[in-house]
């Protein structure tokens, strides 16, 4: 766990060293879980986006996107049940005076009984080796099943005081575990509270009487309000999709781990509109399709699990996570919900206008029922750095620190080089700039020697480095470097293009998906 602490250290200083991602308000001594996008950083997070917007949109026909404002009339809030429930059950400890959501608190607690029985088989299949039956183990392994029956029981007395809104069971679980302040080391804790997390503001002068208004903490509202006039205007028949990218705020308590918790972030949702009675069938779709979305990227099939909700909200019948393996552990990055007709029907009692929708096929009227996929791109975008940092070494004992980003989403496609600063060669390296970039993100590079231009490439995940040299002015043939495998080759600048697109395309990741 250490040794990931470090790592994750490693690349959160890498992140600021080569521009992705600064520390808001650095100057000011920053503002706590408010994060900026460097030069690099804003370019990642882009053709993340673009990604999204595009396997949503292009590949699917029935899918159009908006973009909504971020203020909304409050009372939207008041239907959707931010302002009554949108809260985080909070715990005080007296002796640190630090602040914690009572649910992590035991969530955190599970997690250390699952690390112990994943120990323990662990350590009997590197006793056993190759006659080791791991299925057997965990069924009758003593202390494994000891510690299964402690995991389970705890897990059904927390689901139940979540789902009950039971803050003094809450509170208990804590008493009863002994669970203690990480930082004063005692167990001398307050009530649990809730604590409501949108952030408001005031909406025109004091004197003419103020609007309380909310900064929205989730995207997806401003799609249910306009659902109808999406549906009217571009004549969507159901099944059909809205899909947005947008800021979202919430006033988070505890701000930990760089950008995966921030107050200030981005979503990209789509809500999907069915009939009712068909919202499993079309979860199971959205469940399986964002999956392979993330999956296509190749980052590694098994860094990703799904995780279905034990505690599922008042208003949904099904939903699911899709967890990501970051340094610190399996973690939610996207949401996929079986949200009912709920947020529909809600706004319809608080506006008092008919939205229901016409469906000409069975000839009756309904308020259609949603799934909705809801990814945080900054969480994305962590998933996405965590996976492709490398410290490698090198042969020679030298070492190279390298982004195997997926080429479609690095910042810069390539980099060309003049192997000197005379003889022509800069001219014609940008020559070849000029020509390239039209189509792939390019840079020139002139400084330093060779080597310590490609590291700086490798760095920022440069797919290709292309370098000019005498050869280049004689016959048109010039050097092409791939990122990860270091590998070199001669091809005739004419070619360049072709390889470079195949590779960095996004094209070619959105075909995998077809
Ligand atoms: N409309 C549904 C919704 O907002 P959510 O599970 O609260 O659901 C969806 O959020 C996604 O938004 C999460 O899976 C996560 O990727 C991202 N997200 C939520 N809170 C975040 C935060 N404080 N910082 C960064 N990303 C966040």
């Amino acid at each position: 766990m250490a040794q990931q602490d470090d790592v994750f250290k490693k690349i959160v200083s890498h992140a600021k060293e080569y521009g992705f991602v600064f520390q808001s308000s650095e100057i000011y001594d920053g503002l706590a879980a408010v994060y900026d996008y460097g030069q690099n950083g804003v370019e990642l997070k882009n053709n993340i986006k673009r990604y999204w917007w595009e396997a949503m949109t292009l590949l699917h026909e029935n899918i159009v996107g908006i973009d909504s404002a971020i203020f909304m009339h409050p009372t939207i809030w008041k239907a959707s049940g931010h302002v009554d429930a949108f809260n985080d059950p909070l715990i005080d400890n007296r002796d640190s005076k630090k602040r914690y959501r009572a649910d992590v608190l035991i969530e955190e607690e599970l997690a250390k009984i699952d690390d112990k029985i994943e120990k323990d088989v662990a350590k009997a299949a590197k006793r056993f080796g190759d006659s080791f039956d791991e299925t057997l183990f965990r069924q009758t392994n003593p202390r494994v099943v000891e510690r299964v029956k402690e995991r389970d029981e705890l897990h059904e007395r927390f689901a139940k005081a979540m789902n009950d809104n039971n803050l003094d069971e809450l509170r208990q679980i804590i008493i009863d575990r002994e669970i203690v302040c990480p930082v004063s080391g005692t167990k001398n804790w307050t009530e649990v509270r809730q604590f409501n997390l949108m952030f408001r503001t005031e909406m025109g002068s004091t004197a003419d009487g103020a609007m309380t208004v909310y900064l929205r903490p989730e995207t997806a509202q401003g799609i249910f309000v306009n659902y109808l006039n999406v549906q009217k205007t571009g004549r969507m028949r159901i099944p059909f999709g809205i899909a947005q990218i947008g800021k979202a705020f919430r006033n988070e308590i505890i701000a930990r781990q760089f950008i995966f918790r921030m107050r200030e972030f981005e979503q990209m949702e789509m809500q999907f509109f069915v009939r009712p009675g068909e919202e499993l069938k079309w979860f199971e779709y959205w469940k399986e399709w964002r999956l392979r979305w993330h999956k296509a990227l190749g980052m590694g099939d098994r860094k990703y699990r799904y995780h279905d909700h034990d505690k599922l909200a008042h208003y949904a019948n099904a939903a699911t996570d899709i967890e990501f393996e970051m340094p610190f552990g399996f973690k939610e990055v996207e949401g996929i919900h079986s949200r009912t007709n709920f947020d529909l029907s809600q706004h319809e009692k608080f506006s008092g206008k008919n939205i229901k929708y016409f469906d000409p096929e069975l000839n009756e009227n309904y308020t259609p029922y949603v799934i909705e996929t809801s990814i945080g791109v900054d969480r994305m975008f962590l998933s996405v750095l965590c996976s492709s940092y490398e410290e490698q070494k090198l042969e020679g004992g030298d070492t190279r620190v390298v982004l195997h980003l997926p080429a479609p989403l690095a910042p810069v496609k390539c980099a060309v080089m003049p192997l000197v600063k005379k003889d022509g060669l800069p001219e014609k390296a940008r020559a070849i700039v000029d020509d390239l970039k039209f189509d792939f993100s390019t840079r020139y590079d002139e400084k330093d020697s060779i080597g310590k231009r490609y590291r700086r490439q490798d760095a920022i995940g440069t797919p290709f480095c292309i370098t000019v040299d005498h050869q280049t002015l004689e016959d048109n043939t010039v050097t092409l470097r791939e990122r990860d495998s270091m590998e070199q080759t001669r091809v005739n600048v004419d070619d360049l293009h072709r390889l470079i697109h195949d590779r960095v395309s996004l094209n070619s990741l959105l075909r995998k998906l077809a």
